[in-house]
């Protein structure tokens, strides 16, 4: 088989994660030492991560969603309140409030950005909000000003943001507000599973570390806890790789966003004679951290055909994502109908993940293009 034809065969994945002797040597490095958790990467894995946001304090946590968890819980959400949130995000921005046995409440999002509509966001608001969770999704930052007018404790959702920008210049994460990243695999940077709460509080952050770690203080033995804890904690294992990784984003940042240029030049027919629609540009000095390619099909293309027969050409792509309140779980748990959110169902219902990962050739990008528009003319 030539080169050539190898190559048409290959699939071309959703996402793959950059490795290499740095991270490997990283790792090997704590294996070697004897210390795998509790050790020196932790504070200096969240150390250069939030001086990287220009936040004042990082903890290092588990994953995304416990982070998520932990930081509601610093913001002081309990029982019974309400914390207003986006329907278009990844399921575990909705799922934390309920953790703490207090209620998501969905506001529509805005059409361009796909993140909460700050006016939809002030109107749900009622006399049991305790939070709003704003979620700088697909990497495009959030109008965390608009929000700010509320006057409420607001805790980010930056899973998918490492790297974006506001308006104003400040990195995503560097508001002050608990804002949350991921370090699943797909990620800008990842530790395979992992995630960091940063804050500009001091408060916050001696809560989620002890909670983070079965509610011990730092000055506590081993078996002394002054609160209800949990086990959230990253390994010294997961840090050192966090660390190799922190040192090679703006590489990988500017390989994605290199990605993103090449898919926009090969998708701009698609987009003039069939009305796809591509990811916002960066606006009124917004900056996205890229993260995914997510297009919304033309009106009427048949979505899930589009990924079936997508896969048939050696291209992978996904629905992404799926409106959170139409979910079985929220539908039967809070009684969410079709027709609430009608910007987010509709966007739901068209939008497609194309393969988009830092080593992606424009080769690739031009199989994926050509492939897309056989799908859509056929
Ligand atoms: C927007 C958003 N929120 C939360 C999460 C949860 O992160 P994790 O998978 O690390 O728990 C993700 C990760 O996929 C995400 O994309």
């Amino acid at each position: 088989m030539t080169s050539e034809a190898r190559q048409t065969r290959q699939i071309i994945p959703l996402a793959k994660p950059v490795i290499g002797a740095a991270e490997e040597q990283a790792v090997l490095a704590v294996l070697r030492s004897g210390q795998l958790s509790l050790g020196p990467r932790v504070p200096a894995f969240e150390a250069a991560f939030a001086e990287r946001v220009g936040a004042r304090h990082a903890c290092a946590v588990s994953s995304g969603t416990t982070g998520l968890h932990l930081a509601l819980r610093s913001a002081g959400v309990g029982r019974g309140d309400e914390v207003v949130t986006s329907p278009f995000s990844f399921v575990a921005s909705a799922n934390a409030p309920l953790f703490e046995r207090a209620r998501p409440v969905f506001a529509d999002i805005d059409p361009v950005t796909l993140s909460i509509d700050p006016d939809a966001a002030a109107a749900a608001i009622t006399d049991r909000t305790a939070a709003l969770l704003p979620v700088h999704i697909f990497g495009y930052p959030a109008d965390i000003a608009a929000l700010e007018r509320n006057g409420l404790p607001i805790v980010e959702d930056a899973c998918e943001a490492l790297g974006a920008r506001h308006a104003d210049g400040t990195p995503v994460g560097g508001s002050g507000h608990p804002a949350v990243f991921g370090f699943y695999a797909n990620k800008q940077i990842t530790t395979g599973e992992g995630g960091m709460v940063v804050t500009g509080s001091a408060e916050h952050k001696e809560r989620i570390d002890s909670e983070r770690n079965q509610g011990r203080a730092p000055d506590m033995g081993w078996l002394d806890h002054d609160r209800l804890g949990f086990n959230f904690r990253l390994s010294d294992i997961a840090c050192a790789l966090g660390l190799a990784q922190l040192e090679r984003l703006d590489e990988m940042l500017a390989a994605r966003a290199l990605v993103a240029g090449w898919y926009r030049e090969a998708l701009a027919g698609l987009v003039a004679e069939h009305g796809l629609t591509l990811p916002c540009e960066d606006g009124g000095g917004n900056v996205r951290g890229w993260f995914v390619f997510v297009v919304q099909l033309p009106a009427g293309a048949d979505r899930d055909a589009t990924v079936v027969a997508l896969r048939e050409l050696g291209v992978q792509s996904k629905p992404y994502l799926p409106a959170i309140h139409l979910m079985s779980f929220y539908r039967e748990r809070l009684g969410h109908r079709p027709g609430e959110f009608p910007v987010c169902e509709r966007v739901a219902a068209a939008s497609l993940a194309l393969p988009f990962f830092p080593q992606m050739r424009e080769g690739q990008v031009a199989r994926v293009a050509e492939a897309l528009a056989q799908v859509i003319a056929a």
